[in-house]
């Protein structure tokens, strides 16, 4: 039986890190490994990384404590904060940093601990999710200096819009943090990807790249290669069945797609039950014996169907690359309503995961 793979590289994703920290010399890095770490395996790509950054970013208590569990030992940061002074505590005891962005959770951190709390003092700049306003954070900061169970405090915010770098509201949330970092004593931080190569004046302190570590350009209109990264996850499964089907045949559910001719056609062992993307449409590339064949039909939950007439040699067996080193992901997200982002955190665990040393 052939199961869809997905095949790790250790070394690209030391390269991507690499290429960040040149970018941004003069930051620490916080590696965001939140969502399975995209989807490439939280606790291995931490174990990878641990050494080699001043923090890991995860959004939720779960995640960091998956992490401590197998030794990871870097600073980790809980980007969502959290509910209750038991988990503050335990935060304490686990050296978790821990946002804060209203007034609920700034209640909780008020709590004696046996070592202090870093926390992230989180400011609503303008991407309108989460955040104390900016008139807030002063009065914010004052009271968890007060604190006994309160270390250092980061200032922080979040993009809406790096990844487009003309958007007026890139300089409207530079601004607005700027003027707040400027009597600000502690570490600051603003800088996602997009961010990092658009905006170098935003990197302040400690930078929080996620998708280009994973070798994945954060814009669309510039790839990975053009970023000098390189993809860590090369997704890959094999050939079920290759038929060759008359004139007027359809293939998948719906119907969806119909011959004009006589065509070749593989079935591959890969579908959405695998995270593979439900919505590509017909002429997304796959890569088979180093030619790019079009996939016809929607996307089943285990299986997909593709033309390789122009690919006689398509045996079953033969290996088929979704994305990754050899197929960028993003040539193939231009054939979905989906982004990058939900492509590989959508990765399911039922795929097996492989390291390349
Ligand atoms: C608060 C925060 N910082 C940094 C990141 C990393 O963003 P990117 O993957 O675009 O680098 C995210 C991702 O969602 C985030 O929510």
């Amino acid at each position: 039986m052939y199961v869809p793979s997905a095949i790790l590289s250790t070394s690209n994703l030391l390269h991507n890190l690499k290429e960040i920290k040149n970018i941004a010399k003069n930051s620490k890095i916080m590696v965001m490994l939140k969502a399975n770490a995209y989807g490439h395996g939280i606790r291995s790509t931490a174990m990878r990384l641990d050494s080699l950054v001043d923090y890991i970013g995860v959004a939720r208590f779960d995640e960091a404590v998956a992490l401590r569990k197998v030794g990871v030992k870097a600073p980790i940061c809980i980007m969502q904060g959290v509910c209750t002074k038991d988990e503050v505590i335990a935060a304490s005891c686990s050296n978790f940093e821990l946002l804060v962005y209203d007034f609920a959770q700034l209640d909780c951190l008020d709590i004696a601990t046996l070592k202090k709390v870093n926390v992230w003092l989180k400011i609503d700049t303008g991407i309108g999710r989460l955040g104390f306003k900016p008139e807030e954070a002063q009065s914010v900061f004052e009271t968890l200096k007060r604190y006994d169970g309160v270390g250092v405090v980061t200032l922080t915010s979040h993009f809406a819009c790096a990844d487009y770098k003309d958007h007026p509201k890139n300089q409207e949330q530079m601004q607005i943090f700027k003027a707040l970092a400027k009597n600000f004593p502690g570490p600051k931080s603003l800088a996602n990807s997009a961010a990092i190569f658009n905006f170098p004046e935003s990197h302040y302190d400690i930078v929080r790249p996620g998708i280009s570590v994973y070798g994945v350009s954060p814009f669309q209109n510039i790839t990975a290669a053009n970023l000098n990264l390189k993809p860590v996850m090369t997704l890959i499964s094999h050939v079920m069945s290759v038929r060759t089907m008359p004139k007027d045949s359809t293939f998948g559910y719906g119907a969806r797609f119909k011959s004009t001719s006589e065509i070749s056609v593989a079935t591959i062992g890969i579908g959405y039950g695998d995270g593979y993307p439900r919505s590509i449409s017909d002429g997304a590339p796959v890569l088979i014996n180093n030619t790019i064949c079009p996939i016809i039909g929607r996307i089943s939950m285990d299986m997909i169907t593709v033309d390789v007439t122009n690919c006689r040699s398509v045996k079953c067996g033969d290996i088929v690359t979704l994305l990754g080193n050899t197929l960028a992901l993003e040539d193939v997200v231009k054939f979905t309503s989906n982004s990058v982002y939900d492509i590989l955190t959508a990765i399911q665990l039922r795929v097996k995961f492989y390291w390349e040393l």
